[in-house]
């Protein structure tokens, strides 16, 4: 990214271009676009979503839709996989203006009609062939839909669990969401450049640094410098351009104060210059539009703005359609602004296969083939077996098939919590419930136990606010109509017949997501209440987190007997469940965010810098050095942790040469050994720190990691090879160095327990 070379490449690359001759899709577009007019031109830079978001809306010609498309005026639609709503617009758009094909998109996050794990879960497999596969899956789901361009990967590295949409993305490691990033890529896209009828185009998300937002407050300015955004934030994006991404969708927040959507350092000099990306940028919904909130000026000036800085679609706030033809009448924008946008677009439908076949996602004998099959909910489930993190045990697990068990807690027979936010499935609520998953291998009873939260109105906004927006005419049930005490009572009452007690506590899918920060992470009062009085029967209890998000846990650490984390796991989440609480599956799963102890110590992530004045981060308090006087520094649960029902032993790391020049390689090993009496998978984590360099370094950075299965009492050598890529950083002058120096090279089962050795890099 270094601003000379980037500037010699671009010269190189214009160069080809000129020289190169026109390809097919070239002279096709320029042919097309000889015949359309501005407006036309301008049309295919707008997107709207569906009416009724995903409703199957009947398409009538009052429809505003189809108002647009017989003018001529949209450019693409997203939020329905209504086959025949597709279907019908596509004919219209045919029909019209200068009938071109609609892209459609659609917000398939983790699986389509076949839910997976959210996202923050399955990156806690570290498992990237199992993300890859459930892209795939999701690709052909969403592409027997009518579906053609998904909003997904969503790459955004979070350092902050109040945010809520730390559970779209995979957690607070740049080299991880990296590895995790392509393999959505190539999951969604396939890996021959071509798109065939299940392929789809992905959309990369948020672009950029959205999960930067300050105080966890979602939709909240991001305040990076430059530098930190490019070591701490920027890989996964980057990685997901190298592997071919179509497309982005420009992020809701500011940097640097200017709005994503408007921000020409983030789209053209990053993203297609340094990175070079050649696809097409869209906002988020109404993100132009809230360029005006940003205070930046008025539509017209916003949406102007964000055309010249390389935005090339807008989703939703008609700021496009609406006003670059009067911008370019007054000289705001250039007809070339508008054709490179718009040129980028058609490519984008070009590559599809659009024009050859409008109709190629639209086959309605697959749909009712390849969708919510049994092949696709037994992969979720074993994408939900190895995304479940087991976060303590003191021996009560696995659980015996003959015990007789209570399954108590709001969340128990909770369908839709399983299959978690940004779920677009009409099967949500059938998902398999824990206590479906355990009465069918298990003799088990049940109790709601408790409400979600003591404030009812607190929990009703939580429950219905989302339907209140997009169902018009929605009546909320009533809840909170059993009092609490009386709920506690027959929970108690349960888990006194029983050997042990399931409690089933958390986050329902509205309780994170979109829309959803939180300032205390706790479980929410009125299940904790119940765990108490779970606690009080002296049966042992094992605890079943349902979350989209680290939980401050201090209290359910220290009494449960065990904690098993399962996010929300998913179309198959009960029978997952089952299989890991019985021990069928052997758990290994590690976090992928920082569990902290307390609200207050958030922003934490491990990769953090070392400061002036560091401090252990398990001692405590001391008058001036980093601390806190009322909490140590250290997580909970720190990065890369999770238990198994095995155990295995690491070897000291040894490095094939004590030195390495900077143009060379270097072998890191270490052999690991199940010391335990059953197979299990382990996941070792190798990690670097600079000692001396030019700028400050973080104290601990992921570079590699193997997920290996043993047997009981075997072992494996892993190996991990070094070069300057994993040794390099972005410097103050923001260019990407490997400095010559020691390197301290750290492997273990967690970013906490690692055993190091240093490498000596010479220049
Ligand atoms: C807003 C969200 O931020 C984004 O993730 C989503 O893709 C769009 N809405 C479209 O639904």
């Amino acid at each position: 990214m270094n601003v000379k070379s980037t500037a010699l490449a671009l010269a190189a690359t214009l160069l080809l271009a000129a020289c190169a001759p026109r390809s097919d899709m070239d002279r096709y577009i320029d042919d097309l676009m000889s015949r359309m007019t501005l407006e036309q031109k301008i049309g295919q830079l707008n997107l709207h979503s569906a009416p009724g978001f995903v409703s199957a809306a009947r398409v009538t010609e009052e429809d505003e839709n189809v108002k647009l498309l017989r003018a001529g005026r949209l450019g693409g639609l997203y939020g329905t996989g209504n086959l025949e709503y597709i279907r019908r617009m596509q004919e219209i758009a045919l029909e019209s203006g200068a009938g071109i094909p609609l892209i459609t998109g659609m917000d398939v996050i983790h699986g389509y009609q076949t839910v997976f794990p959210v996202p923050l879960a399955l990156s806690t497999s570290w498992n990237t062939e199992l993300v890859e596969q459930t892209a795939r899956i999701a690709a052909t789901e969403a592409s027997a839909s009518g579906i053609n361009w998904v909003f997904s990967p969503m790459v955004d590295i979070c350092r902050d669990a109040r945010w809520g949409r730390i559970v779209e993305g995979g957690g607070e490691d740049p080299y991880l969401g990296g590895e995790l990033a392509k393999a959505y890529v190539r999951g969604y896209q396939g890996t021959d450049g071509i798109y065939d009828d299940h392929d789809v185009m992905v959309c990369v998300k948020h672009y950029a640094l959205y999960g930067g937002a300050e105080a966890g407050r979602d939709y909240n300015s991001v305040f990076l410098s430059r530098q930190e955004a490019l070591n701490g934030y920027m890989r996964p994006y980057q990685q997901a351009a190298c592997a071919g991404a179509a497309s982005y969708m420009s992020s809701f927040n500011e940097f640097e104060g200017i709005p994503a959507s408007m921000n020409k350092y983030l789209m053209d000099d990053l993203l297609r210059k340094a990175w070079g990306f050649g696809g097409f940028i869209v906002s988020d919904a109404t993100a132009i539009a809230e360029e005006v909130n940003h205070g930046i000026g008025d539509l017209q000036e916003v949406s102007a703005r964000s055309l010249q800085a390389g935005l090339d679609m807008d989703m939703n706030s008609d700021g496009f359609v609406g006003t670059l033809q009067k911008s370019l009448a007054e000289g705001r924008v250039t007809e070339a602004d508008i054709d490179r946008a718009c040129r980028r677009i058609l490519e984008a439908k070009y590559k599809l296969g659009l024009f050859e076949n409008p109709f190629k996602y639209l086959d309605a004998t697959r749909s009712v083939k390849e969708i919510y099959t049994p092949e696709h909910l037994a992969f979720a489930r074993k994408a939900a077996q190895e995304s479940m993190v087991l976060l303590k045990n003191n021996g009560v697990l696995p659980l015996r098939k003959d015990a007789r068990i209570a399954v108590v807690g709001p969340l128990a027979k909770d369908g839709s919590a399983m299959a978690g936010t940004w779920s677009m499935s009409d099967h949500n609520d059938e998902s398999v419930t824990p206590y479906e998953g355990i009465a069918e291998v298990a003799k088990a009873s049940y109790a709601e136990g408790s409400w979600l939260f003591k404030d009812k109105e607190l929990e009703e906004s939580v429950r219905f606010g989302l339907f209140k927006i997009f169902r018009p005419g929605y009546t909320a049930p009533a809840i909170h109509t059993v009092p609490q005490e009386r709920l506690i009572a027959e929970a108690v009452a349960k888990a006194r017949q029983a050997d042990v007690v399931v409690a089933c506590v958390g986050e329902i899918a509205n309780l994170n997501g979109e829309g959803a920060s939180r300032t205390d992470i706790s479980v929410p009062d009125a299940q904790e209440e119940l765990l108490k009085a779970l606690k009080a029967t002296g049966k042992p209890v094992v605890m079943v987190l349902v979350t989209g998000r680290p939980l401050t846990l201090g209290w359910e650490d220290a009494e449960m007997d065990a904690i098993l984390n399962v996010w929300s796991p998913g179309s198959e989440g009960g029978h997952a469940i089952a299989d890991v609480l019985f021990g069928d599956v052997n758990p290994s799963a590690k976090l992928t965010t920082s569990f902290p102890r307390n609200v207050g110590q958030l922003p934490l992530y491990y990769n953090h810098k070392n400061t002036g004045r560091p401090h252990p981060d398990d001692e405590p308090y001391r008058k001036f050095v980093s601390c806190y006087i009322d909490e140590i520094n250290a997580p909970l649960y720190p990065f890369g942790y999770g238990l198994s029902y095995t155990t295995f032993a690491y070897s000291p790391i040894t490095l094939s040469a004590p030195e390495m020049p900077v143009d060379g390689s270097v072998t890191a090993s270490v052999t690991v050994t199940n010391t335990g009496s059953r197979a299990g998978d382990e996941i070792v984590q190798l990690y670097i720190h600079d000692v001396f360099a030019t700028s400050t370094r973080p104290v601990k950075e992921l570079k590699g990691f193997r997920k290996v299965h043993l047997d009981p009492g075997a072992s494996v050598r892993v190996d991990f090879t070094l070069t300057k890529e994993e040794l390099s950083y972005y410097n103050h002058g923001l260019q990407w160095v490997c400095e010559p120096g020691d390197f301290e090279i750290m492997i273990g089962p967690n970013s906490r327990d690692t055993d190091g050795t240093v490498l000596r890099v010479i220049g």
